[in-house]
């Protein structure tokens, strides 16, 4: 397992994200267990979780063995490590500059990712009790953790669309949106369409949401998701995120989960945490105001913004919402909260709402 291990890390020293890697890896042979590739992955997560303890001048495989080793010490008894080793070496030395690091997040950071799944709306015990090894999560209605070691993505219940695999960071972000049936919406970054989905599906299928990304590749999946989900009330479009718009509709409510710098993904995705620079936090900061200012203008009179991203730096989320908020007073803010890894033990997450005045 280490060697098959080593040969992810080969790749992702080469350029490639871990995720990415781990994918085309798994892709490339199509042998081998679910378990067996979970602890090639978990190994690869380990690695770049424990980087800054590693001794770089060993192997490759020496160096799984070792993040492993360091692992479980940590899973057998955490306060043992000191809060102060944590921040200095869990995390790059730039991110004390834009965000709090509490102890407990910092803990939080070096263990194990929860993996959380959207049933959908009102079928969470039926789902809980066909799949097994589920518990429910009690700040989203549908959310369940899964416990279990089953390959979700070849269970008859995810090929019959009842479920998503959303983190529970996210699911809040629907759940603040909150759309009603009949209701036209909009996601501006719709992506994959984790969100999307969502917001139909809490939509109960009726009414619209407009999906629009850049990416034309992720709203094939989103129209793949779709499909499988059989939700219907929603329609795809290429948006650059520029002032031309994709339409001309005034919305009931418009969702920017815009780009970030993906900081609250950090348990679940380490090897960015060495990835992901200063400059990154500073430029998406940018990106994100400006989508927030092109997009504020179709909101209908009494209709919601909201603003969400799986980010906790300063840059990308108050100050981001602070200066929408000064230029466009016509917006009334209704909530803002980050949502924090180690109290939902899911992703981190900021959720701006306003209201625009009637
Ligand atoms: C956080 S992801 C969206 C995730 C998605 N909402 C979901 O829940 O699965 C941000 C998305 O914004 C898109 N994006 C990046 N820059 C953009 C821009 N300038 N304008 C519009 N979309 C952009 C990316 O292609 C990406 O899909």
């Amino acid at each position: 397992m280490l060697n098959q291990a080593a040969l992810v890390l080969a790749a992702i020293s080469d350029g490639q994200r871990a995720d990415l890697a781990l994918k085309d890896y798994f892709e490339g042979r199509r042998h081998g267990s679910w378990r067996e590739r979970r602890e090639i992955a978990g190994a690869v997560f380990a690695y770049f979780r424990w980087w800054q303890w590693l001794d770089r001048k060993a192997s490759r495989q020496r160096q799984l063995a070792e993040a492993l080793a360091l692992r479980d010490r940590f899973a057998s008894d955490e306060n043992a490590m000191k809060a102060e080793t944590l921040a200095a070496r869990a995390v790059p030395g730039w991110l004390s500059q834009e965000m709090d690091l509490p102890a407990e997040y910092l803990r939080q950071l070096q263990r194990d990712p929860a993996l959380w799944l959207r049933a959908r709306p009102g079928t969470r015990l039926k789902l809980a009790a066909s799949l097994g090894d589920c518990e429910a999560g009690d700040r989203a209605p549908d959310a369940l953790r899964y416990r279990g070691d089953r390959d979700l993505f070849q269970t008859a219940p995810f090929k019959a669309g009842a479920f998503e695999i959303q983190d529970l960071a996210s699911q809040i972000v629907g759940i603040t949106c909150a759309p009603k049936p009949g209701e036209t919406w909009w996601d501006a970054c719709a992506g994959e369409g984790g969100k999307m989905l969502h917001l139909a599906d809490l939509m109960g299928n009726k009414g619209l949401v407009w999906a629009t990304d850049r990416n034309l590749r992720r709203l094939e999946t989103l129209k793949r998701r779709a499909a499988r989900a059989r939700l219907f009330n929603f329609r795809a479009a290429a948006w650059e995120g520029g002032a031309s718009l994709p339409n001309k509709v005034k919305f009931d409510g418009v969702l920017v989960d815009a780009p970030c710098s993906g900081v609250g993904t950090w348990q679940r995705n380490p090897h960015a945490r060495w990835t992901t620079t200063e400059r990154d936090v500073r430029e998406l900061a940018g990106v994100q105001g400006a989508l927030l200012g092109n997009v504020c203008g179709s909101v209908k009179p009494g209709g919601r913004l909201i603003y969400s991203v799986c980010t906790l730096t300063r840059s990308e989320t108050t100050a981001v919402a602070g200066a929408f908020a000064s230029a466009h007073p016509e917006f009334e803010p209704v909530s803002q909260d980050f949502l924090w890894p180690q109290e939902l033990d899911g992703n981190g997450m900021f959720i701006a709402a306003w209201r625009r005045h009637g």
